[in-house]
């Protein structure tokens, strides 16, 4: 069966700058504790009149044109994001129209901070299977419009952006796209949500009075948890091809937190300098975090033919998962 290889990458960044200095003066925090407890210094927001699409789309050009594919050659379009433009149609469908991708089928996957992972695994199915020889899968995500501005404790984390990748079909049977894992835990849907604005508790004066349609989160139990999950399931990647933490070449993660990253390297063994870190510079930018870091550390010529890259990503639901790939 033909493995799925990423032929592009792109990526995308609003152009304008919020530095921790900026949130300073927004909520009672300095630079100093957000960049001692997160390790992020500044994060992207986008213009008034950009929506998650338009990133998307920014993104995807770049990867397509890295792959010299055109967008009429694409059948199938993943878009990982939980910030669409509205809540229907997808946002892949959109992308699908402003690409002129016609011959695409589209949809969106919801999997927050792990979406661009789990969007990843899903395009894969479909070219493993044989049924599209051309996918471009996406993490775009909009959060500057989803955290309370109020609330210390989630707004210095996030930031907006897209990463996109370029899937094609290999026959190599040394490289491509080795295997992933994916898991959810619904329990604890509770952690890290945002609990109104759907159908629990449609818009009304008290989810507006009350932001509940904004980001709530525990971020002592998502702190936690992220360990001991990513290290998991990245050991039970390495594991299912034969590999140990000591074969991986690179790692490219879902960037939430500098220290939750050392952490989780340092139960897998694995130096810090293997992994590519841009979260001091975008924040967590949700779904678009790890195609966005795979599209930096791709240009930056740092992945070589035959690398072992370990991904992983995690997110609400919690949903999270590792993969392998060997470039
Ligand atoms: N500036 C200053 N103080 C802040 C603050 C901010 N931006 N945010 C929170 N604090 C305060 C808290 O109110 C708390 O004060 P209190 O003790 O008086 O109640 C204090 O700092 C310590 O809070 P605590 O939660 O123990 O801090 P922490 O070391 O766990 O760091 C996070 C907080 C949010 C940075 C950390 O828990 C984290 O990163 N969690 C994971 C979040 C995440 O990655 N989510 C997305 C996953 S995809």
């Amino acid at each position: 069966m033909a493995r799925s290889q990423i032929i592009g990458t792109g990526s995308y960044a609003p152009e304008k700058v919020l530095t921790n200095a900026d949130l300073e003066k927004l909520v009672d925090t300095t630079d100093a504790w957000i960049t001692e407890r997160t390790g992020i210094r500044e994060r992207r927001v986008a213009a008034p009149d950009e929506a998650t699409s338009d990133m998307a789309v920014q993104a995807a050009r770049r990867a397509l044109e890295m792959a010299g594919v055109r967008p009429e050659e694409l059948e199938l379009i993943v878009v990982g994001t939980v910030s669409p433009d509205m809540p229907m149609p997808s946002c892949a469908a959109l992308v699908q129209a402003k690409l002129g991708a016609k011959r695409a089928f589209a949809f969106d996957v919801a999997a927050a901070c792990a979406g661009g992972l789990y969007a990843l695994t899903v395009a894969d199915q479909f070219l493993r299977t044989g049924q599209v020889k051309r996918a471009l899968v996406i993490g775009a995500e909009l959060f500057s419009r989803m955290v309370n501005w109020e609330d210390r404790n989630t707004c210095v984390l996030f930031g907006d952006g897209a990463g996109a990748m370029v899937l094609a079909p290999t026959e190599d049977e040394e490289r491509g796209l080795l295997s992933s894992h994916l898991h959810t835990d619904g329990t604890l849907a509770d952690i890290l949500c945002i609990p109104g604005g759907g159908t629990r508790k449609s818009f009304s004066e008290e989810v507006l009075r009350d932001k509940l349609h904004t980001l709530h989160m525990n971020g002592r139990e998502v702190f936690k948890f992220a360990v001991r999950a990513l290290a998991d399931s990245t050991h039970e990647a390495l594991a299912a091809n034969g590999l140990e933490p000591r074969d991986v070449t690179h790692v490219i993660a879902h960037q939430a937190n500098l220290r939750i990253l050392e952490a989780v390297l340092q139960r897998l063994e694995l130096p810090l300098e293997k992994c590519w870190l841009n979260l001091r510079e975008y924040g967590n930018t949700s779904a678009a975090s790890l195609p966005m870091t795979l599209d930096e550390a791709n240009r930056a010529g740092r992945l070589k033919e035959g690398d072992v890259v370990a991904m992983m990503a995690i997110g609400a639901g919690m949903t999270w998962g590792s993969a392998v790939m060997r470039w």
